[in-house]
């Protein structure tokens, strides 16, 4: 709901342009900014502000965007059938108000990086200066894509125009215009006064200002926020410029929370990673999805965590991919391990060069230092895996897990052979292949005994 004594808010979001100038089968707006499609920006902005409802215009590839992007509940689409431009898409969105009152804030799909704190600004002087359509300008240092901004001697707003339409001194403009608009929902219908243009064959939301101004309906222009904030996607260059501020953002933001970076400009922080103060960060590293890195972690370089929690303390060493899983205070991982899904890590234990853990439980203080594979298992407190222990995990048909209790030895090159137990406190002789249980406290030893051919090797000769 909206706060008391602002009129009711609306807002509509247009996403259902073709997206050609992307070059791609891929619906525009679906292109991911880090984990999120890219119109998940705007509509989670839209919905900071709480509006009463939020409607997004898509197009005849609607069912894909529909599935793709997360539900909010305060949300309804409104489908375009044709591209038939801006102001027939506001239009179809008109089709889902519902006899609502207020303002409707009209707003871009591919504009993901206006900020809440600029709408906010914006709405207050719509409401303020009682307009009856308002919309945000920003400066452009190249104008090319967007529509300029004409106004008159008082700072009017007159007339949009877009750059196929324009006067060679019209394109000199470099005030234009974002393509977020605050329409009263008693002058929506205006949109039905918009002509085709007749160059585009579109009709163009951007015409409002003109027939408004025209008839001395109330309108404002605002020019509010950096070119940046309002960057419109239309190409894959746009694309990339886009990604590059949402990092450099992000980065900032964490860098005012106390984390240190060694050199930031090819650290990846997606938007809902968390991370404590005082954790570094080196260069190339990669964090996805729902990471929560804790305080005083370590985080070396060309590391990639996904959808896991990285406990205070905690070290990833170098080229390290972790993948929803939990590493726990003090723990080291790496260099060079994979932590696949489904695994937890314990406190202060050791996973190093070359081990790959899958689905698997380490207990506090477990030492996996080399070449191993940890599939499918419960490992204990204080065990010792010995370089190149593999748990045989699979028989071409089912999973099986293996069980190591507190404190086991497993000697180097084992093959523990699944499903099988190994009790606490036993001992696995180097290079056995463990097919039995083994009781806890004993030795297991699986290999041939060492004979020794003396003078072989002179009669060899
Ligand atoms: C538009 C504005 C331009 C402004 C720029 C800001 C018009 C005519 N021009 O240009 O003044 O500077 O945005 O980025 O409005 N869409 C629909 N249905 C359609 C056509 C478009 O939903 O039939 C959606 C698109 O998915 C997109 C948005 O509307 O999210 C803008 O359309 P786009 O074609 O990108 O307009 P621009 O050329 O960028
Ligand atoms: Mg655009």
């Amino acid at each position: 709901m909206s706060t008391k004594g602002d009129t009711g808010l609306a807002c509509v979001i247009l996403a259902a342009g073709l997206g050609t100038r992307m070059k791609s089968p891929l619906p525009k707006v679906l292109h991911r900014i880090y984990d999120r499609p890219m119109l998940q920006y705007p509509l989670e902005t839209a919905a900071s502000l709480k509006p009463e409802k939020i409607i997004i215009v898509v197009g005849k590839n609607h069912n894909v965007i529909e599935d793709t992007l997360k539900p909010l509940n305060t949300v309804v689409f409104a489908v375009q059938e044709k591209p038939k431009g801006t102001a027939h898409a506001l239009l179809t969105a008109t089709t889902k108000l519902n006899g609502f009152k207020g303002t409707v804030l009209v707003m871009n799909g591919d504009t993901p990086l206006v900020t809440s704190v600029t709408l906010k600004k914006f709405l207050k002087l719509h409401r303020k200066h009682k307009n009856s359509v308002s919309f945000i300008s920003f400066i452009a240092e190249n104008p090319s894509s967007y529509g300029r901004v004409l106004k008159d001697r008082l700072g009017k707003p007159l007339r949009i125009i877009e750059e196929q339409d324009a006067t060679e001194e019209e394109k000199t403009i470099k005030e234009v215009n974002s393509g977020i608009y605050a329409i009263e929902a008693h002058a929506l219908p205006l949109l039905s006064n918009i002509k085709l243009n007749k160059r585009k064959k579109e009709y163009y939301l951007t015409d409002i200002i003109q027939i408004a101004a025209q008839k001395g309906i109330d309108t404002g222009v605002y020019c509010l926020g950096n070119e940046e904030e309002f960057m419109g996607v239309n190409t894959k260059h746009d694309f990339l410029k886009v990604h590059e501020v949402m990092r450099k953002r992000i980065i900032s933001f964490w860098v005012k929370k106390g984390v240190n970076f060694i050199d930031a400009s090819s650290v990846f922080i997606a938007p809902s990673v968390k991370i404590g103060s005082e954790t570094l960060i080196y260069p190339n590293v990669y964090l996805h999805g729902d990471t929560k890195v804790g305080k005083n972690c370590t985080i070396y370089p060309n590391v990639r965590i996904i959808d896991s929690a990285i406990k205070d303390n905690a070290i990833i060493k170098d080229s390290t991919v972790i993948e929803n899983s939990i590493i726990n205070t003090r723990a080291e991982v790496g260099p060079f391990a994979h932590i696949r899904p489904g695994s937890r890590i314990g406190v202060s234990s050791k996973i190093g060069n070359f081990v790959e853990v899958k689905k698997s439980i380490v207990g506090e203080g477990t030492k996996a230092m080399h070449l191993s594979y940890i599939g499918d298992a419960k490992v204990g407190r204080k065990v010792n895996i010995g370089a190149g222990t593999i748990t045989c995990n699979y028989d071409g048909v089912k999973k099986h897990e293996t069980v190591i209790g507190n404190g086991v030895f497993v000697g180097s090159d084992s093959q523990l052979v699944a499903p099988v137990k190994l009790g606490k406190g036993s001992y696995i002789g180097a290079g056995s292949t463990i097919t039995k249980n083994v009781p806890p406290g004993a030795l297991a030893i699986s290999r041939t005994l060492q004979r020794n051919i003396k003078h072989w090797r002179k009669k060899k000769r």
